[in-house]
């Protein structure tokens, strides 16, 4: 079962990182998994020594889930996600955050890199999300419902907490970042969009595509938990430049802009492990 298998990752996560309890996750996305590396006393688990846990066949992302301690409670940080083009379930998609979240975690902060669709929007900015569209027909919840992850329609009218995007504001200034959101369009990769997909994102108020974060954010509202966003536009969405877009492009854009993310993140971290604010 399902829930079972949740259960002996969370206790793994529990007994590898000799905490019995982690209060935030963060899930590093594409290119972006060097923050890990900045982190000090940080106790590294491989994915794969945690049971049932998928691990990542793409590049620049290296599977290690590190426990770290903010201000004195626990944090968890995915380097390394699954994505559904991979071929993987949504099952598996969602399993780490799952598991985050039964090792205790009430607010995870999800990141990604995204293509820029809305025109106000340049390579290297970063974005809260404020909602998401999926045009891929596919949702985490399709299969019968375990009624102890949550209940069979939930909400997901606040899937991107208010509470959290107020939190980020202040974190986006304390970075001196300029603070953005928009509406994430999901689609399954691995091809990147036509321009025409691209015009018919920007008609129906999407601001950024990309191939991942809405399973987790799906998954992650059924629990009940507080999920914040934040994308950082690494090259203009296809048909909005006459470049064509490249995976080497989404990692340079990455590159350059790890400084920025790792001060917001730095300054995120310590508001995320508290509760409610
Ligand atoms: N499209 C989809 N996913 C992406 C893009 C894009 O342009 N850039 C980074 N991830």
């Amino acid at each position: 079962m399902g829930y079972e298998k949740l259960q002996e990752a969370a206790q793994t996560i529990a007994e590898l990182s000799g905490r019995d309890r982690h209060e935030a996750a963060l899930v590093l996305g594409s290119g972006l998994g060097d923050y890990a590396a900045s982190l000090p006393d940080a106790v590294a688990i491989p994915y794969t020594e945690i049971p049932h846990f998928p691990t990542p066949k793409v590049e620049g992302h290296s599977g290690t889930l590190y426990s770290i301690d903010v201000e004195g409670k626990g944090a968890l940080v995915f380097s390394g996600r699954v994505h559904f083009y991979e071929g993987w379930d949504l099952f598996d998609v969602v399993f780490g955050v799952r598991s985050a979240a039964l090792a205790g975690c009430h607010t995870f902060l999800l990141t990604n890199a995204s293509g820029g669709v809305s025109r106000g929007l340049s390579v290297g900015d970063l974005v809260a999300l404020a909602d998401h569209i999926n045009l891929t027909g596919r949702n985490p919840l399709i299969g019968a419902n375990d009624d102890r992850l949550g209940t069979r329609f939930p909400d997901v009218s606040d899937a991107y907490s208010g509470e959290l995007r107020h939190l980020m504001k202040l974190s986006f200034e304390a970075a001196d970042v300029p603070y953005k959101e928009g509406v994430y369009t999901w689609f399954t990769g691995p091809s990147y969009e036509t321009p025409a997909e691209i015009e018919m994102v920007r008609r129906i108020g999407g601001d950024l595509v990309g191939m991942s974060t809405v399973p987790e954010a799906v998954a992650l509202a059924h629990m009940g938990r507080r999920v914040g966003a934040i994308s950082l536009v690494t090259n203009l969405a296809a048909g909005t430049s006459d470049e064509p877009v490249t995976h080497e492009e989404v990692q340079e854009a990455a590159a350059l802009a790890k400084a920025k993310f790792t001060l917001l993140i730095d300054s995120l971290l310590p508001r995320l492990v508290v509760a409610d604010s």
